[in-house]
Parts: structure tokens; sequence; C-alpha cells
């Protein structure tokens, strides 16, 4: 079997589509724009490169863009304080803090600072109750991209069996509750698994999300099984020569070995271009579905779990 390759590329184009059309909608017929705020502390270059993409695709699709770019020594004081101002302006409908934080900073307790409304990461204890008890929350982003692929792939996802590798609060924990409310069988499986192997073998959709270049290989997945990678790790790549400095160039690859699991699943995503560009995506819908929920309006279609 050769496997249909799932173009998140496309999809998420799509996606920005609907979300721009449902804007321009909003706008027209209440007059607010939905307003996206995200905080930025440090230069780590990876977090600037996502935080200015996010940027520029929220400002496309018709929103509000409110970059705040904090110094690395920030003071958590002046950073909760920043987000009080930003959860009680009423331009502000989502807030994102962009992570991992400098080391001095509570993860936690900054983000449960946070309004949960509006919470477009979903990381807010509050909307991980909710998504944990089925009810209407704010759902994280890269997990809501890959829930929509695979619904769109499937259809229905009722019945089937469903297996998460890696059990990050990001990802894997919240994809399993995700699923478990599409009535997947669900299995979250990790580093002490005992036969991850056999575990892999029984499932008819796996998402793996570990952030370990390669490590699913193709005589893991079932014949027709549906493959979600969710990772991006660079690797050296010498078949592509040398840099000027002389180091080796380099390339992206994600979870699963591509080419073996290509060879066996029914359907798969590629690293680049697959969960990735769904995560941008994923958050401009949330910030529209946060703009709406916020000021009862209608929310989009087919872009929320
Ligand atoms: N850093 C890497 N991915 C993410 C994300 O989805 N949200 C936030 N807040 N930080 C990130």
């Amino acid at each position: 079997m050769t496997a249909k390759i799932i173009d998140g590329k496309a999809f998420a184009a799509d996606v920005r589509a609907r979300v721009a059309k449902h804007v321009a909608r909003v706008k027209d017929e209440s007059g607010i724009t939905p307003g996206l705020a995200v905080v930025l502390v440090g230069e780590d270059p990876a977090s600037q490169v996502y935080v200015r993409s996010k940027g520029t695709m929220t400002v496309e699709t018709g929103m509000n863009s409110y970059e705040h770019k904090l110094n690395a020594d920030t003071a958590e004081a002046d950073l909760l304080a920043l987000i009080d101002k930003l959860n009680g302006d009423p331009a502000v409908h989502g807030i994102l803090v962009q992570l991992p934080l400098p080391g001095h900073l509570n993860e936690d307790l900054v983000i449960n600072s946070i309004d949960p409304a509006k919470d477009v990461d979903g990381f807010h204890i509050s909307n991980v109750g909710l998504l944990g008890t089925g009810q209407k929350s704010m759902v994280p982003c890269t997990p809501l991209g890959c829930l929509m692929m695979l619904r769109d792939h499937h259809g229905s996802l009722s019945g089937l069996d469903a297996v998460v590798i890696g059990r990050s609060n990001i990802v894997g924990k919240p994809m399993a509750q995700l699923l478990i409310k599409d009535s997947c069988t669900v299995t979250v499986a990790h580093s002490r698994t005992k036969d991850l192997p056999g575990t892999v073998r029984r499932a008819d959709i796996v998402v793996a999300a570990v952030g370990r270049p390669q490590m699913v290989p193709g005589d893991w997945i079932k014949p027709g099984a549906t493959v979600i990678d969710v990772g991006i790790n660079r690797i050296e790549a010498p078949e592509r020569g040398t840099k000027e400095d002389g180091s080796v160039k380099t390339r992206l690859v994600g979870d699963v070995d591509f080419d073996s699991c290509a060879a066996v699943a029914g359907a798969i995503t590629p690293v680049p271009g697959g969960v990735g560009p769904m995560t941008i995506a994923c958050l401009l819908a949330n910030t529209l579905t946060a703009c709406c929920r916020a000021n009862g309006l209608e929310e989009p279609q087919g872009l929320t779990a």
C-alpha cells in the first residue's frame, strides 16, 4: 500500500480562508474586529520566527494582532500585570504567551492567570477540565488541527482504535481527550509503555508526539492505518552537503520514519507540511471563536471540536 499524503499546508490554507470569511462577516454585522495578543518573553530565535508568522497570518485573516515583546529578565509580577491588562482589554479576544518561558518564570502560574475565555492555547486549568469532562472549552491548537485532519479523512472516528504516543499537556493528553470525545478507543503510550511496537500495531489511528526523530518505523504500523506525525525535529543531513561554515546541512523530520510508514499506512501527514501549518490555522480559528463567544455572535462551524 502507498499512503495518501494528508496535505496539512493546503488544509491549513483552507481553514485560514474560512476564518477570514467569518471574520469579515463578524466585522460587517457587529463592527467588532477579533484581536489576538501574543506575549514573547526573551529572544529565543525559534520563538521569534514563530511569533512573527503568527502576527502576519492574524493580520492576513483580517484580525488585529498585538505583539508584546518583553526582556528575558522580566519580573514575574510585570508579566502578570501585562496579562491582567490584556484580560481587561475588550479589543483583545485571545491571549497567547509563547512557551517555553525563561526559567525564573512559573509557567503554570502565568498560564493560569490568563482569562480562560481568552486562553486560545487551551492550556488554562479551567479549559483542561472542561475538555476532560466533554464540555465546551478552548481546545489546544495542535491537537485540534490533528482532529480536523482525522475527521476530514475518516468522516466518523467512532469505534476506531487510536494510539497517542506521548503524554504532554500540550499535545498528548488533550489529543487523547478529543479522540475519546469522538468515540475512539484510546491508548496513551509513552516512554514506559511495555510493548510499544505491539501497542502501536493495534491502532487504526496513530498520533506520534514524542519529539524523537523518526522513532516510529513502518513495521509498527497496521496496514491501512492513519498516521499523524506531530514531531518537528532537525537532524543532520550529510547527503545535502555542507554549509558555508563547513557544518553539515540539516533537514526537518517527524517522529515517524516517513518512507517506511508511508509504505504501510493508509494515510500519513508529512513533515514539514503536515500538522505544523495546522497549529497556527487553529490558533486563528480559536481567536475568532473566542471573539464570537465573548460577544454572543454566531460561532464559525467546523472550526472547533
Ligand atoms: N511554543 C511552541 N508551541 C506553542 C504553542 O502552541 N503555544 C504556546 N503558547 N507556546 C508554544
